[in-house]
């Protein structure tokens, strides 16, 4: 098939040659003699005009041709006279492969607002915003195997069902075959989940991290990159209850190598955005956020503030928004850092990304390695601008009598983790790793407000249509 796209069209040199194209139509203009077409393929943000003699296309069949209506074209491609492209197609042949009624089709050319798109979901694949969207997030997505092929790690493939709640948090979604009107019961009327599919109870994973380091503990470098699920009722533009995570785990690494990688890894997701995408955020950043590619360079460029987790508090303590109770949450050693604090210190006081490390043991997960001073784990956050929290990782506890003393204290079911206990029984070392959310990525790049804005088919509380 001698099927080109807009992007192939656009990009190549070359004039009078025959060409064959597919698109969807997104205006149509023009007067007594012609007819002009501007064609999107997808293939990039930009038309490709389609110039149509009214003296061969019947009258009929171009007010069949409407906003949304998919057409294949067959013509020859010629230098434009018009301005804003170098090249169109003067049509020889139109066939109509899908028509669009006018008054219904929900995407007209006025400007439609993110919200209302969100509602025709399975329609804005076709706006020139989720275009550019989720090309981008493929470059992106490609990018992040690249990245780890050319560095020797090895995408291992975790499970997406577990009978185990990786980060202790507790907000899963079951899986379960049995009847929800008629479970069968144990004697002290509990669902009996010996009888389910799996004769133990089942949930959608957290994190894929537990078995990546057991992955890690053999192959050395491994990554993970699937999607995640937290039963967690955030109504926020940074939560899904179904998103995309990137879990490196390192054997032989410790907290400063993880640092070293976390920062090394986004910055040339970043660049390769920029390097790859540079049409899509352009007009992304026409569209929405003038700074946008500033701030993507900004990150390029600079080397990321590290600050200890006690650091970081005796900033907020200092800054002018607590001194003057402009902060919603309370800021103290020992409490967990809120968005507001974190864009505060990567907004206002260092102006750049901040990698936060060496947290409270209560306010993190069982796994973190514990330091010294008995108070604190090797842990990391990486902080972004917009964003707060982007990655969040940590060195591991690799000493067998450690672990097993935090996850008592933590009233961790010790038997569910027998398997994660005995890799620190045989052959344990010191290793690291971390978690990258998608989506807070592709939000960071693109500039979107809104996390729904960067996945086909968000999935948030109350909302899986489409
Ligand atoms: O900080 P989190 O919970 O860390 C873990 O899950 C570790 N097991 C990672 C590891 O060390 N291998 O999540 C990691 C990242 C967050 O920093 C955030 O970017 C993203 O996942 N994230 C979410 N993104 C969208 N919606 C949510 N509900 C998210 N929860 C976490
Ligand atoms: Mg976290």
């Amino acid at each position: 098939m001698n099927l080109y796209s807009v992007k192939q069209l656009l990009y190549q040199e070359g004039q009078s040659q025959s060409v064959h194209i597919k698109g969807w139509v997104r205006t149509k203009r023009g007067n007594k003699f012609v007819n002009f077409l501007a064609l999107n393929d997808g293939s990039c943000i930009k038309n490709i005009q389609i110039v149509a003699d009214t003296d061969k296309f019947s009258e009929e069949l171009m007010n069949r041709i409407n906003t949304g209506a998919c057409i294949a074209v067959q013509g020859s491609l010629v230098s434009s006279q018009g301005k804003g492209q170098s090249v169109e197609i003067h049509a020889k042949d139109i066939v109509i492969l899908g028509e669009a009624d006018a008054e219904a089709y929900p995407l007209q050319k006025k400007k439609h607002t993110l919200e209302f798109l969100r509602e025709i979901a399975h329609l804005r694949p076709r706006t020139n915003t989720f275009g550019a969207v989720l090309r981008i997030r493929h470059t992106l997505a490609f990018a992040i195997h690249e990245y780890f092929n050319n560095k020797g790690f090895f995408y291992l493939h975790t499970p997406l069902i577990t009978g185990s709640d990786a980060e202790g948090a507790g907000q899963m979604f079951r899986v379960t075959t049995l009847d929800p009107k008629n479970p069968p019961l144990t004697p002290e009327g509990n669902v009996d989940y010996s009888k389910d599919f799996f004769g133990k109870a089942t949930n959608l994973t957290v994190s894929g991290q537990l078995e990546g380091e057991l992955g890690a503990m053999g192959l050395g470098l491994v990554y993970t990159f699937g999607p995640t699920f937290r039963a967690e009722n955030s109504n926020t533009s940074r939560h899904l209850a179904e998103f995309w995570m990137i879990e490196p785990e390192m054997a032989f690494y410790d907290i400063n190598d993880n640092m070293d990688l976390a920062e090394d890894f986004i910055k040339y997701l970043v660049s390769q955005a920029l390097l790859k995408c540079s049409d899509d955020l352009q007009f992304l950043s026409e569209t929405y956020d003038p700074e946008l590619i500033n701030r993507l360079k900004n990150v390029v460029e600079t080397s990321f503030a590290r600050v200890s987790y006690t650091e970081a508090v005796e900033i907020l303590l200092q800054s002018q928004p607590y001194r003057k109770g402009k902060f919603e949450y309370p800021v103290s050693w020992g409490t967990d850092l809120q968005s507001e604090h974190e864009r505060y210190l990567v907004e206002k006081h260092f102006q750049k990304p901040v990698i936060v490390n060496n947290y409270p043991k209560d306010i993190k997960a069982f796994y973190m390695r514990q330091n010294e001073d008995g108070k604190t784990v090797a842990a990391m956050d990486v902080l972004f601008p917009q964003i707060g929290e982007i990655i969040g990782g940590s060195q591991r506890e690799e000493r067998y009598d450690k672990l097993l003393t935090r996850i008592k204290e933590m009233n961790i079911p010790e038997h569910e983790l027998w398997w994660y206990l005995e890799t620190r029984q045989y052959g344990t070392c010191p290793h690291a790793g971390f978690g990258l959310g998608f989506e807070r990525l592709v939000l960071f790049v693109t500039g979107m407000g809104n996390i729904r804005d960067v996945i086909p088919f968000p999935r948030t509380p109350q909302n899986a249509d489409f």
